[in-house]
């Protein structure tokens, strides 16, 4: 082959070349026709292996056309890719246009946990009858879980509640009781707490969940007696479960009160007649409660001969059950939204 005709040739594949790359319509597709003219092994490479058999002279023109040959290519080549890519752009905004007429999504109304919403509906009755609100860790040291409310050391009334050990011999709060001693410790009578909070115990089935929540009362004054006590859980039960909601104190034990008493309503299903929620008692144990241990006084350093309190600690997720109907506690801890949103 000689230098002119080496032209022509590589004039055609010029052409020949820009032509493929004007029809191609995807990316890979342009690098592929390029490599196949312009790669290591490409038609333009092959053609000019004559390049060592030509004249001195021819060679310099051989390469001149090699070089416009290949910008030609390149140039075809970047022309043709940034074509497609407008087009890919022209076609996404075409399709993927905003329609600015659409509503815009809603956000979730929040409406609160419904163990929330009891908790705060309950603290609203006491708050109505003059009590503050105390808060206390729910991490703690047996003095103020067990010694100070009268639990001796070895005493069998720690076994009623099965007791989360740290490894430092501190506690997870068994109960909200220990808020008592701090607000006595910290505060001096007339005392009208309550004490909203979580508390932990080793136990777990449809009524029992490690976790849950109390709220602790603790009225300390001079004169304070049982009557007390009974008009104020009286009244509470009506402005909890409504007028006319019966009460019922029974005997009971608790080492921080003497005497004590676990509070009854009557059954809310079935108007006291017996019912399965009730066990055909007529009866929803609801709460305990008592007059404060002078021993509890004792241990803060309250005079006993001239201040009297009463007590009380009811469950959040007991009273949350029986208000909602809900029958199995572990709905409360599970986050299932299609339980969340019915409250
Ligand atoms: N702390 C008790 C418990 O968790 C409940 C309780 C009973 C609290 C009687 C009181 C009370 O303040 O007087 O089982």
């Amino acid at each position: 082959m000689n230098v002119s005709e080496l032209e022509v040739r590589l004039g055609e594949l010029a052409d020949q070349a820009v032509a493929e790359l004007a029809q191609v319509a995807r990316k890979e597709d342009a690098i592929q026709v390029k490599n196949r003219y312009l790669g290591k092994k490409g038609v333009v490479q092959e053609l000019m292996q004559v390049l060592p058999s030509l004249a001195h002279e021819d060679k310099r023109i051989a390469g001149q056309a090699s070089n416009q040959c290949k910008s030609a290519i390149e140039q075809a080549y970047e022309g043709q890719l940034a074509r497609l890519e407008r087009d890919e752009l022209a076609r996404r905004m075409e399709s993927e246009r905003i329609d600015v007429t659409l509503p815009a999504r809603r956000p979730p109304v929040r409406s609160g946990h419904p163990l929330r919403q009891v908790e705060e509906e309950l603290i609203d009755i006491f708050a109505e009858m003059g009590f503050d609100v105390a808060e206390g860790p729910e991490i703690e040291s047996d003095f103020y879980n067990f010694e100070a409310l009268n639990f001796p050391p070895d005493h069998p009334a720690r076994d009623m509640q099965d007791t989360f050990m740290l490894d430092d011999g501190r506690l997870l709060r068994t109960h909200t009781s220990p808020v008592q001693i701090r607000t006595m410790l910290g505060y001096a009578p007339p005392l009208r707490v309550i004490s909203p909070g979580r508390v932990y115990r080793v136990d777990s089935d449809i009524t029992h969940s490690p976790v849950f929540h109390q709220i602790e009362g603790l009225l300390v004054d001079t004169n304070v007696t049982f009557a007390d006590l009974k008009g104020t859980l009286a009244h509470f039960a009506e402005r909890c479960f409504g007028p006319g909601t019966p009460v019922r104190f029974r005997p009971s034990f608790f080492p921080f009160t003497e005497p004590s008493a676990e509070v009854d309503i009557g059954c809310i299903f079935c108007a006291c007649k017996g019912c399965r929620v009730c066990s055909n008692t007529g009866w929803l144990e609801v709460l305990g409660s008592g007059m404060v241990d002078p021993n509890v006084f004792d241990a803060v350093g309250i005079d006993s001969k001239k201040y009297t309190g009463f007590a009380f600690g009811l469950g959040v997720e007991r009273i949350a059950m029986l208000k909602l109907g809900i029958n199995d506690i572990r709905l409360f801890f599970e986050n299932d939204l299609r339980f969340l949103r019915q409250f």
